[in-house]
């Protein structure tokens, strides 16, 4: 018997790896899957199939959400659906895993980073990329000192997206919210959480060669840490190229470029980047991203009644800096944090 009934909420492509890394937990498993559209009915039964378990299919949430066999949800839907399914889950006291982004404006952000706390209920944002094996180890080296004191750190996330609801306003939310937030993300993680953004300034620009885009799918910030440090994050959604995440760590003594690393404590006398050969974000496709790690992390969290390091609270900072850098872009103004 699992220790914990699971419920999926939009079955659409990201949530078949959660699926998949439900199912390979055995502390997991999922009692109900809920369809947002006519067509998602056929996508749940598919999964059920190609993973080999059962579960109920509902098309409205508030009825999954009476069933008390299920203590934690996965939100896998399209982004404008986050904010409001995340607060009707923790209102019906579910554990909640919730796919990027978290939310579209400040206000729901505070809501939701309040919520999350008096409910005492565990959450995690889908921030992926730090569960990369090489990634995690880049970290692993920044944290044992081999690269010395952070001083710089750049994250860019350049990928042409496609795809009806994404470049919508109203759906996908913009270029920061739909991508550019993993990116955000590693330069928090990378220059260290407990070291609070204090100023942050951004440039847009609107779409040169689509016209699918109601937001300016290119935008570049800058932020300024409290200790000195200072960060750049450069998203572009329509840039026409292969897909690249890049990272730039600077140090004192040694630096991170994207999955190498120069370190004069831990390689003496090398001239060149050390390549870590495990997995990084190089690819956009789900089935490299590591899914059952980022679900494993969750069930942890619920397991140790600890927070996950993506928690709600703890990625509401990653969401302020977006909303201020976007607010930045709009007024061509430096804006100030906290907000
Ligand atoms: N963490 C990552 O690296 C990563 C990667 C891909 C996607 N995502 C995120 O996962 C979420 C789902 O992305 P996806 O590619 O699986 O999406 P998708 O297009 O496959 O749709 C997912 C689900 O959203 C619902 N949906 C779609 N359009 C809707 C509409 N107009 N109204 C109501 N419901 C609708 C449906 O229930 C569908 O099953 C997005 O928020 C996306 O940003 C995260």
């Amino acid at each position: 018997m699992s220790n914990y009934g699971v419920m999926v909420i939009g079955p659409g492509w990201v949530a078949g790896e959660h699926i998949k890394g439900y199912c390979k937990d055995p502390r997991t498993e999922i009692r109900a899957i809920v369809g947002m559209v006519p067509e998602d009915r056929a996508r749940a039964e598919q999964y059920m199939k190609q993973f080999n378990f059962k579960a109920d299919y509902y098309d409205c949430l508030d009825a999954a959400l009476k069933r008390d066999d299920i203590q934690l949800v996965s939100v896998c839907t399209i982004n404008f659906l986050h904010y409001e399914q995340t607060v009707a889950c923790l209102q019906a006291g579910k554990h909640v895993m919730v796919e990027k982004p978290l939310c579209f404006t400040q206000q729901q952000n505070r809501h939701l980073r309040d919520l999350a706390r008096q409910t005492g209920l565990q959450t995690q944002v889908g921030h992926v990329c730090r569960f990369y094996p090489a990634i995690v180890g880049l970290k692993n080296f920044i944290d044992a000192g081999h690269i010395g004191e952070v001083f710089y750190v750049e994250a860019d996330y350049w990928h042409e997206i496609k795809g009806a609801w994404k470049g919508k306003k109203s759906t996908g939310g913009s270029a920061l919210l739909m991508g550019g937030c993993h990116a955000v993300d590693l330069v928090r993680w990378m220059a260290g959480e407990t070291n609070e953004i204090v100023e942050v300034s951004a440039m847009s620009a609107p779409a040169r060669w689509r016209s699918d885009f109601e937001y300016d799918p290119t935008i570049v910030l800058t932020a300024r840490f409290a200790n000195g440090t200072i960060g750049k994050c450069a998203t572009s959604l329509e840039c026409n190229m292969p897909y690249v995440f890049h990272l730039q760590v600077n140090g004192s003594k040694g630096t991170i470029r994207n999955n190498g690393i120069y370190s004069e404590t831990l390689f003496p006398g090398s001239r060149d980047f050390v390549k870590l050969s495990s997995t990084y974000p190089d690819d956009w496709n789900v089935g490299h991203h590591p899914f059952p790690e980022e679900i494993t992390a969750f069930v942890d969290s619920i397991d140790r009644g600890a927070e996950s390091m993506l928690s709600i609270p703890n990625t509401y900072k990653t969401y302020e800096l977006i909303f201020a850098a976007e607010k930045s872009a709009e007024t061509h103004e430096p804006i100030k944090l906290p907000l």
